[in-house]
């Protein structure tokens, strides 16, 4: 006989706990489903081992949201010997599932991170391809090695899989030439800054408004009445110190003069206290307090870096909302395969696939969903439905 219970906390959050009794079996697969079956397009969110008496308890902890259509948990039940297997479900409580869809339409924006094009492009233009969205953000270290040659790669893929979208990037830290193939004046950023000219410039004939700071290492877009930074923060060495020291000058007054419902910052690096891989000791970025203050005091911003290659599918997550704020951070997963470190028990093959994260954004949510590349399924723990107070 088969059982499975929730203990929800938060209306159409996932955050809580999962309790299964299957005696005779010894694995518990959890998904989201509606009353007929799990859901297509969506891949489990919990291995969940099934002691000799028969129990299993989950405990998901963080903000992932439930997806839009889910009315049930489901529970694919094996047996030792994985022959025979049982599926049950639960009904959620109605006050926890997720609430209708909005008036608004969104915005939609896809984002890509941590490409490392090398030589060979396919990986690329499987990315560039699997964004849906007709705006493509990204959060840097497109290339391995920044060099011309592998930006001009770039571009033809973009020419190839996405002519007709509008590409935003930033640079990451393998987005700078190393130091060793840099002489004299060169800061090994002129390559990355080429290849963004091309971006933003292609951006802004397709009616995109674009401002930059004095020293062209920072910007702003505005894209369906959002305002999106493209904030560089990599100098020469591939240092993490904000080339000029400038960009945030640039960045505190022009988040004080601009009004828009949400502020999209991109930044390669994430900050110290939203980075999922560590939230302790030395941050990535030399000006990270301030960089934080900054954020804090203007509110109404989506924080949105890469640089760790975290897994989506890592129990703790790497989505956060402030409510306190109003500011959501998201560090994305990257395109290479992405890290699991740290993740024990058995997991889906899919969850160290490179991904690619779909941002959808009304005035009063944010809705976040990252999906394998290579299959296309969702990741139910890349899933997040942030809802706010307007501005
Ligand atoms: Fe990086």
């Amino acid at each position: 006989m088969l059982n499975l219970s929730t203990s929800l906390i938060w209306p159409g959050c996932a955050q809580g706990k999962y309790t299964v009794r299957a005696k005779g079996h010894i694995l518990a697969v959890l998904s989201w489903g509606d009353a007929e079956a799990p859901l297509p397009g969506w891949g489990p969110f919990a291995y969940v081992p099934i002691d000799p008496a028969g129990n299993g308890t989950f405990f998901y902890p963080g903000r992932r949201g439930i997806p839009r259509g889910t009315t049930h948990v489901w529970a694919r039940c094996y047996a030792s010997d994985f022959g025979h297997r049982e599926d049950v479900s639960a009904a959620i409580p109605a006050k926890y599932l997720p609430t209708a869809d909005e008036h608004d339409s969104p915005s939609k924006f896809s984002v890509l991170t941590d490409l490392h094009l090398a030589a060979k492009p396919g990986r690329v233009r499987q990315a560039l391809r699997a964004a849906e969205s007709n705006t493509i953000l990204l959060l840097g270290d497109s290339t391995n090695d920044g060099l011309r040659a592998q930006f001009a790669t770039f571009e033809t893929c973009v020419e190839d899989a996405a002519p007709q979208k509008t590409v935003l990037p930033v640079a990451g830290n393998h987005d700078v030439l190393h130091p060793s193939r840099c002489g004299g004046s060169d800061d090994g950023c002129g390559n990355y800054e080429d290849f963004q000219s091309h971006l933003l410039t292609k951006a802004e004939k397709s009616g995109c408004g674009i401002s930059h700071d004095p020293d062209g290492r920072a910007y702003a877009a505005r894209v369906g009445g959002f305002d999106v930074i493209g904030l560089q923060c990599v100098t020469a060495g591939r240092r993490f110190t904000f080339p000029q020291g400038r960009q945030l000058d640039w960045l505190e007054e022009h988040l004080a003069d601009t009004s828009a419902p949400w502020h999209i910052v991109l930044c390669h690096a994430p900050l110290l206290a939203h980075n999922p891989a560590r939230n302790t000791g030395a941050p990535y970025l030399g000006g990270n307090g301030r960089l934080q203050e900054i954020v804090n005091r203007a509110g109404r911003v989506i924080f949105l870096s890469g640089h760790t290659h975290v897994s989506p599918n890592v129990l703790a997550g790497n989505g956060e909302y402030d409510e306190r704020h109003r500011n959501v951070y998201l560090d994305c997963g990257s395109v290479v395969p992405t890290d699991t470190s740290g993740e024990n028990g058995m997991m889906s093959p899919d969850w160290k696939d490179g991904c690619v994260t779909e941002l959808s954004v009304t005035e009063s949510v944010v809705e976040i969903c990252m999906r394998s590349i290579s299959s296309g399924a969702r990741f139910p723990r890349g899933y997040y439905r942030f809802e706010t107070e307007p501005s």
